[in-house]
């Protein structure tokens, strides 16, 4: 049901990046960033992105951390937003509270705060499945950052959908490794493009992934970590293997990078539950259990002792504020 409401000044979103459990990687073909394969997301807590939106009679202005944005990169997003949201035009101020497309989703979450900020200020009531669609076509894995909790983003589809809310898995933890806070040389859109037009891996990888995927989701059901961690890792090493076949390679790992993955793996041997992800950009996030945090971040402290980590927990997905109108 639609309906229409006042529509206010200004709005602000809040929202946290998705981390995929198991990964988007490569378009369908057909629609905009529709997913060639599924994803299991993770709306993560502490990092947020903050998009605030206010109507404008000109042409739309859009900042990321104070940095004008060639509209080009937004257009498909904003038109969009025209079809569901209607003809009004805004500005918005967008900010991250954690490095900008460095391989921590915050894409993900700039466009979920983007489309839920968007839709409250236009005054149109669109449903979560609406304005997930919306947020898909800034970027795919946005789809999934306007939930909370726990997300799938079927292959194919059009909008993501909400799985489990937070209270899943309270004491589950991820955990950002900071290796480069820098941005990356080539997006995860370029990458996806070049790795799906010569890497002789792609087809399989799309093949494969709907049964990781589906092991994936059992294993979350029932909250089995170290099921869970295992998928976790395939599928992104088998992300990774399509990576390096590309023409030319893709490399976004560094040798922190592999230090972390391979220090993880030795955690694991000695018997603690800890697991690594990474996507494109090389950062490393690890899940694990509350009661086993400290101790891995004492160990790769130890280990690394520049490396800076961030300690998240499921997050609860977008918030919106309102200002009064004058
Ligand atoms: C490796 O959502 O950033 O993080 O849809 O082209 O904007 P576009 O790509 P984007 O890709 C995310 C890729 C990934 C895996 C994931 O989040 O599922």
């Amino acid at each position: 049901m639609k309906n229409t409401l006042e529509p206010a000044r200004t709005v602000t979103a809040v929202a946290g990046p998705s981390l995929a459990l198991t990964k988007y990687w490569g378009k369908h073909c057909e629609g905009i960033n529709r997913p060639a394969t599924p994803s299991l997301g993770v709306t993560l807590s502490t990092f947020q992105s903050t998009a605030c939106v206010t109507l404008t009679d000109g042409q739309p202005r859009i900042t990321v951390n104070k940095v004008p944005q060639p509209l080009d990169r937004f257009q498909p997003f904003l038109d969009e937003a025209t079809r569901v949201l209607g003809p009004r035009r805004f500005d918005a101020v967008c900010t991250n509270n954690f490095p900008t497309a460095a391989g921590l989703a915050s894409s993900s979450s700039g466009f979920a705060a983007l489309a839920t900020a968007a839709t409250a200020l236009s005054g149109r009531f669109l449903t979560q499945a609406e304005i997930s669609a919306l947020a898909r076509v800034g970027s795919g894995s946005a789809a999934r950052a306007v939930y909370h909790g726990f997300t799938e983003f079927p292959a194919g589809a059009e909008y993501a959908e909400p799985l489990y809310g937070p209270d899943h898995w309270p004491d589950l933890r991820i955990v950002a490794c900071l290796v480069d806070h820098g941005p990356k040389a080539v997006s995860s859109r370029q990458g996806m493009a070049r790795v799906q037009a010569t890497s002789p891996y792609f087809k399989r990888w799309v093949e494969d992934a709907e049964g990781l995927h589906r092991e994936a989701l059992a294993a979350l059901a029932a909250r089995d970590l170290a099921k869970l961690g295992d998928i976790m890792r395939l599928s992104y090493l088998r992300m990774f293997s399509t990576q390096f076949s590309a023409s030319p390679p893709l490399v976004y790992w560094q040798p922190t990078s592999v230090q972390i993955i391979q220090h993880v793996d030795g955690l694991r041997r000695r018997g603690l539950g800890v697991w690594e992800t990474m996507d494109a950009g090389p950062q490393v996030k690890l899940i694990c259990l509350d009661t086993d945090t400290d101790a891995v971040i004492a160990s790769l402290q130890d280990q690394i002792p520049s490396l800076q980590t961030v300690v998240t927990t499921v997050g609860n997905g977008p918030c919106v504020s309102t200002s009064p109108r004058d």
